[in-house]
């Protein structure tokens, strides 16, 4: 139907006959010339429809609307360029020249639209209901070209590297990664049901031991958790596993591929090796096991310094075992009691006391407003003030607490202030980063046990591996490493363990009753006592890496049928309604309980 695409026709083309089709992008009527924007999934094309040139095309373009999809054909033209005017367009990659319309078909009418596809739309659900013509918009569709660009270069790189794609089961058995699962009920099995894969871990692992040595997936993933502007109940992950391997062969491969994908979906050239941060090293510093570095404000660890100041919610919290941590929020001393109180809110959310400051006006400590700082020393003053590099102008923020909580609480401090201060307005560095020597196990005082951080196959480190089969859980740490880009979690994974002695150490190390774990896990230490290779993996999110190659703020832009916030997709308006026929046939009440209130 076409003989170029919207995006092709250049100065070489003038004087050729051309056909093109498109969509309406926009029409514009100077004095009975009508001037058109034809548009494909490739770019735009002026089109100009003279009553001098065809009569009978000039006519029908009158009656063109926005949307309409048409076929033109026509001569490749100039566009006009003299001393007095300037009709071409440098911003458009045929701004050179224009179509002049011999013969035009309406190939199809289009109504009034119910948003204009040319403005920013605030309302995200009338964008994600009609989203066939939101996905018309040029950043969308870049968006998905972008996608494409990123899944085929890992394809091609991990392919070159001699991974195998292997598809694993949708309908499966329920794996723990920490959220709540999907359930589809089995109609052939009543009252039995399938989980949907969080991740395809356990099926990976068993590839392993199959002797795949190297598999990956571009593999659908679905969660039932509550929704944010980088999660989605179903998204994907390049996931990837191997045997024979080490954490640091996995990790150079990773930034091999990442770099790799970057480049061709950005043209960058990203450096590697990426630096490598201890997870306590990461908490101390930015309080978040995911970093943002690029905000500056590092915190400063002040407990050594403050264990006897006179103001008792430092030396208190130092005496009871706990850490004073500060950031210098530089050049924010004049930030507004409003400001302060939100940030100090923020703070109690987040399960700390309150949020201690200074406000550092000028260099004489008589000029710095704080709650507390007529209650410190001297010395304590000039340990603050060559510590935290004070000078007049900036503001200082304090938490006081036991470690971890006091890094979080601090880290999320942090991260606000930037936003405040829009400190990553219109910085593209990327910065990427490993963390590594994560905690095995965590305490969870809910439940009264112990639960994985990264998930039940994760290996401890090796000098850690006896302590873990001693049933000594405190400060395990675990061979599991993390890739973060500008503050956003892009992939986790782990060094397995691959003998059954071993993993039922860690069932038991997490309260799993051996009857448990053989009825959950049978077929994983089943399989570990045939000659299991060590092994290890990873998981990237997609939909996140695509997100920061398209400076995208939510991964809903770069899903092509993405869920709301919600979970519904609201152009078929899923989920929906069963028939009484279809949940009798699988044996489900269709009585709807309300939860009770307190769970
Ligand atoms: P993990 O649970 O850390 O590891 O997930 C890996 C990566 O998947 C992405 N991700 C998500 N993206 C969008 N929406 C979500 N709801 C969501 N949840 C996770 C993140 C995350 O870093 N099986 C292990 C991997 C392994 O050990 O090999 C796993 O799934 O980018
Ligand atoms: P108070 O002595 O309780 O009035 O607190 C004085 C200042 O210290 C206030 O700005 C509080 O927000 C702050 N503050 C109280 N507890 C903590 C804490 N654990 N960490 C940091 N700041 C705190």
């Amino acid at each position: 139907m076409r003989t170029h695409h919207c995006n092709e026709i250049r100065s070489e083309h003038i004087g050729q006959t051309v056909t093109l089709i498109g969509w309406v992008n926009s029409t514009r009527d100077h004095g009975g010339v009508i001037f058109i924007d034809l548009r494909d999934r490739e770019g735009l094309t002026q089109v100009v429809f003279r009553p001098d040139d065809s009569i009978e095309a000039a006519k029908l373009s009158h009656s063109l609307r926005e949307e309409d999809v048409i076929q033109v054909t026509g001569t490749v033209t100039a566009r006009l360029k003299t001393e007095e005017v300037d009709a071409t367009n440098a911003d458009l990659a045929t701004g050179q020249v224009e179509l002049i319309a011999k013969e035009l078909t309406i190939v199809n009418k289009a109504e009034v639209l119910p948003f204009q596809l040319d403005k920013e739309l605030s309302n995200e659900d009338l964008r994600l209901k009609h989203r066939y013509l939101d996905l018309r918009r040029p950043r969308l569709t870049e968006n998905l070209k972008q996608r494409h660009i990123i899944t085929k270069a890992a394809r091609d790189f991990l392919s070159d590297e001699g991974f195998l794609e292997v598809e694993t089961p949708i309908l499966s058995k329920a794996t723990p990664e920490g959220a709540r699962d999907f359930l589809v009920p089995s109609r052939i099995n009543p009252g039995k049901f399938y989980a949907l894969p969080q991740a395809p871990q356990q099926y990976k692992q068993m590839l392993m031991v199959a002797g795949v040595e190297k598999y990956f997936q571009i593999a659908r993933c679905f969660r039932d958790e509550d929704l944010r502007a980088d999660r989605q109940p179903e998204f994907s992950q390049i996931d990837i596993e191997a045997s024979f391997i080490s954490q640091d062969d996995i990790i150079g491969m990773i930034e091999g591929m990442l770099s790799s994908m970057f480049s061709q979906a950005r043209g960058v050239e990203v450096p590697t090796p990426f630096e490598r941060l201890t997870w306590k090293d990461a908490m101390n510093r930015y309080g978040s096991d995911k970093p943002e570095r690029r905000i500056g404000m590092e915190m400063v660890d002040l407990t050594e310094d403050l264990k006897d100041c006179e103001f008792r919610v430092f030396s208190g919290t130092i005496a009871n075992g706990g850490v004073v941590k500060a950031i210098n929020a530089k050049g924010f001393a004049d930030i507004s009691t409003g400001q302060i109180d939100k940030l100090t809110k923020l703070a109690q959310e987040a399960g700390a006391k309150g949020l201690a400051y200074i406000q550092a006006r000028d260099t004489d400590r008589t000029t710095w407003r704080s709650p507390f700082v007529k209650r410190m020393t001297d010395s304590e003053v000039e340990a603050l003030r060559s510590k935290l590099n004070i000078e007049p102008g900036d503001l200082i923020l304090f938490a006081a607490d036991n470690w971890e909580p006091a890094c979080d609480v601090l880290g999320r401090i942090r991260l606000e202030v930037a936003s405040l201060k829009e400190l990553l307005k219109g910085n593209e560095e990327l910065d990427f980063l490993w963390v590594t020597e994560f905690p095995l196990l965590a305490y969870d005082e809910e439940e009264g046990r112990h639960v994985a951080v990264h998930h039940p196959f994760t290996r401890p480190l090796i000098e850690d591996e006896e302590k873990l089969r001693n049933g000594e859980l405190d400060g395990l740490r675990a061979q599991a490493y993390d890739v973060v880009l500008n503050g956003y979690e892009l992939g986790g994974g782990s060094i397995r363990i691959h003998e059954a002695d071993l993993q039922s150490s860690m069932f038991t190390a997490l309260g799993i009753s051996e009857e448990e774990a053989a009825e959950e896990f049978e077929h994983i230490l089943d399989a570990f006592k045939y000659g299991a290779p060590p092994h290890g993996g990873i998981a990237l999110g997609l939909d996140r890496v695509v997100m920061l190659a398209c400076k995208e703020n939510s991964i809903r832009e770069v899903i092509a049928f993405p869920k709301n916030n919600k979970g519904a997709e609201l152009m078929t308006s899923s989920p929906g309604t069963a028939t009484p026929i279809a949940l009798r046939d699988l044996r489900i009440k269709s009585t709807y309980v309300e939860k009770p209130k307190d769970e």
